[in-house]
């Protein structure tokens, strides 16, 4: 066999294994840190009081996110397959109902509904990175820079140019496989991204808005909470440390079999929460400095910080710097949406993986034009009360998929794998341990979760029954 045909084969499917546990970390990190980092969380923390928001998203993470996602990466790596086999072979092995392989098909649809809108938005932090270091917001004012977004939302050509070349670029670094494709684009951008992020923390360090930006983020103020910020901060833990829909199954069946699951999944946690804190402390002392507001919502990013980056000398460096590194962390989590169904389709039908990726990444184009057109032709097209398209697809999948999806795996990883099957996974040779773990992973997160979508369900409910 000659050496191009060993790799190929090799990035081909099953027996694929990160190069080593930190690259899993890295490719996991990738995974985790996006949109959900760095234009997300600031904005619901700013429309939702700052540091007590802070404080129960960190709980949510601790006592839910982690729990969570060890059994997600155990379950992928006892399995070592696609999620929808690996709930297949498990089930099997476990004596449980073959009804569990849907689990594996939830996160498959989950994955495809997410990627469709998330390509369209990192698209626009594609447009970004074009708009300001070409200059395009010297001596901007908020009128204008508003005026900017509203008119490139208008736009349904511009969205599908950028959705497209976003797309393209997520399909091509997928096709090529876990080592030539995932690894490579991790080891360029994941170093790049915590270099700028660095660049731009320096900046807002002297920027005269870092004291007020710190104490937004970290003042509880407790008269900002109510049910509603539990709910948030629960969905948002989940989507931003890719919980819920295999992906960390995905990764996970590429584990190595030394890598310490627990030590891995916690440094996991750490460096996706460490970049949402580190973008917050970014972009709100820049906002303090320039006598912006904070609660200005999904536009935060895309209004207010080009108005800063606008009046700041050299501010098309640092523009420009900031939406390249939010187009970097899109692009490594949009490569690890695919994964699950890439992987799936890839195994079943033995089929070639660019083939794969390109039929995939064909089909949430064409769901992603829902969302572009969402932004503009489609705007006042209400799916169901007041959502759009967009905004539909956004509730279903975090609100509602995610949260079940996280709640079933770690219910069939604590309740249904075999106990010693997870003990091995985790190392656990004390029992004490072995129960504190149950408690907190089999009883308290799952708990948790059903508390809060339940909570975010009623309301729904209640509106259609009529109640
Ligand atoms: N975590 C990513 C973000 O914060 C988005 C993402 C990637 C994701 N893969 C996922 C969300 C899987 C949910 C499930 O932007």
């Amino acid at each position: 066999m000659t050496n191009s045909e060993s790799t190929s084969a090799a990035s081909q499917g099953v027996g694929q294994r990160w190069s080593s546990r930190w690259l899993f970390i890295l490719a996991a990190a990738g995974s985790a840190v996006g949109l959900g980092n760095i234009w997300k969380f600031p904005y619901i923390a700013g429309e939702n009081g700052g540091g007590v928001f802070v404080a129960i998203y960190l709980g949510c993470v601790a006592a839910v996110g982690i729990p969570i996602m060890i059994s997600e990466v155990l379950l992928g790596r006892q399995g070592r397959s696609s999620p929808i086999h690996t709930m297949r072979s498990l089930s099997q092995r476990a004596g449980a109902s073959g009804r569990w392989t849907a689990l594996g098909w939830l996160g498959v649809v989950t994955g495809f509904l997410i990627l469709s809108y998330y390509g369209v938005i990192a698209g626009w932090t594609l447009h970004y990175v074009w708009l300001s270091m070409s200059g395009a917001f010297a001596g901007a004012d908020g009128a204008s820079v508003g005026a900017t977004f509203d008119a490139f939302l208008a736009d349904p050509w511009a969205l599908v140019f950028y959705q497209t070349l976003f797309m393209a670029l997520t399909i091509w670094i997928v096709g090529r496989g876990v080592t030539r494709g995932i690894e490579a684009a991790i080891r360029w951008f994941m170093p790049l991204l915590f270099l700028l992020l660095l660049v731009l923390f320096i900046y807002s360090l002297n920027s005269g808005g870092f004291a007020q930006g710190w104490a937004f983020m970290f003042d509880l103020k407790w008269d900002a909470v109510s049910s509603d910020t539990v709910l948030i901060a629960m969905g948002q833990a989940f989507f931003t440390l890719s919980l819920g829909m295999g992906t960390m199954m995905a990764y996970g069946a590429y584990v190595p079999e030394d890598a310490n699951l627990g030590t891995t999944v916690v440094s996991i946690a750490a460096l996706d929460t460490f970049i949402a804190i580190a973008a917050g402390l970014v972009i709100f002392p820049i906002v303090f400095a320039n006598g912006l507001e904070v609660g200005q919502g999904p536009g935060l990013t895309f209004v207010t910080l080009p108005l800063a980056f606008s009046q700041m000398p050299f501010g098309e460096v640092f523009g420009g710097i900031f939406f390249l590194l939010i187009s970097f962390a899109a692009i490594t989590s949009a490569i690890s949406l695919t994964e699950p169904a890439l992987s799936y389709l890839v195994e079943e039908y033995n089929a070639k993986r660019q083939r794969v990726a390109l039929s995939l990444g064909v089909i949430c184009w064409l769901l992603g034009l829902g969302t572009v057109f969402s932004f503009n032709i489609w705007s006042d097209m209400m799916i169901v009360g007041d959502l759009n398209f967009f905004g539909f697809l956004d509730y279903l999948s975090q609100n509602i998929m995610l949260p079940l999806g996280g709640m079933l795996i770690a219910f069939f990883a604590m309740w249904l794998l075999p106990k010693e099957l997870m003990y091995k996974q985790l190392g656990i040779t004390n029992p004490a341990v072995g129960w504190a773990w149950r408690i907190l992973a089999g009883v308290v997160a799952p708990v948790g979760v059903l508390v809060v979508f339940v909570s975010t369900l009623w309301p729904v409910l209640a509106s259609l029954l009529g109640l």
